[in-house]
C-alpha cells in the first residue's frame, strides 16, 4: 500500500520542531526564510542539517553562496516566523522590518532577540526526494539572553514555549 501524502503530512506534524530563520547574503541582498527541520547532527564535528524543499529561493541561494546563518527564535517572534513563511514576499528588502545583527564569518543576518544563533559553512548537500538536506559545519555560535523561550511548529501551528 502506497503511504498516503495527507495522513503522512499530519501524523508528522504532531513532531514538534523547534523553529529558525535561516539566511545567507549573497550579491548584496539577504535570502532568509522560516525553517523548522533542523537537526544538531553531530557534536565533534559540530554539524547541523537543515532539510530545504528543492524548489525553495533560500535553497537555490544556498548554491550561490556555501555559508549561511541560523538564528533559533525566540517565544515571542512568532511574527517573524510567519513573515519569512510568506509566500511572494520580496527578497529585497525581507529584513528591513526585522532587526538583525551580521554572523561573524559568513557575515549573514542573525535575528536581534533570538535565542541562539549558529554560522555555518554548507559540507554537503544530500537530495531527499522533494527537499535537500544540507549538512553545514558549524563556524560560530552566540547564545541569546538566558531566560529567552522557545518558538514550536506543533500541528501546522507555531506555538510560544517558556
Ligand atoms: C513554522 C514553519 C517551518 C517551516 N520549515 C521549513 C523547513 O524546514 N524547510 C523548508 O523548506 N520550508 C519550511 N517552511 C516553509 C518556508 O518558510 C517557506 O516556504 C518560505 O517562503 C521559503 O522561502 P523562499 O520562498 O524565499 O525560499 C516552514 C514554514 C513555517 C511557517
Amino acid at each position: 500500500m502506497p503511504v498516503d501524502p495527507d495522513l503522512f503530512r499530519t501524523a508528522m506534524a504532531r513532531l514538534p520542531g523547534g523553529v529558525t530563520v535561516l539566511s545567507t547574503r549573497w550579491k548584496d541582498a539577504d535570502h532568509a526564510a522560516t525553517v523548522s527541520s533542523v537537526l544538531s547532527a553531530s557534536l565533534d564535528p559540530p554539524i547541523i542539517v537543515v532539510s530545504l524543499h528543492a524548489d525553495s529561493r533560500i535553497r537555490d541561494a544556498l548554491d550561490q553562496v556555501d555559508t549561511w546563518g541560523l538564528s533559533i527564535l525566540a517565544d515571542d517572534q512568532a511574527p517573524i516566523a510567519d513573515w519569512l513563511a510568506s509566500p511572494g514576499r520580496p527578497v529585497i528588502g525581507q529584513l528591513s522590518r526585522v532587526p538583525h545583527h551580521r554572523a561573524p564569518e559568513s557575515g549573514a543576518a542573525w535575528v536581534d532577540g533570538a535565542s541562539a544563533w549558529v554560522d555555518c559553512r554548507t559540507r554537503q548537500i544530500v537530495p531527499a526526494g522533494d527537499h535537500d538536506l544540507v549538512l553545514g559545519d558549524v563556524l560560530a555560535v552566540r547564545e541569546g539572553r538566558s531566560d529567552a523561550g522557545a518558538l514550536v511548529h506543533l500541528r501546522r501551528r507555531v506555538h510560544p514555549l517558556r
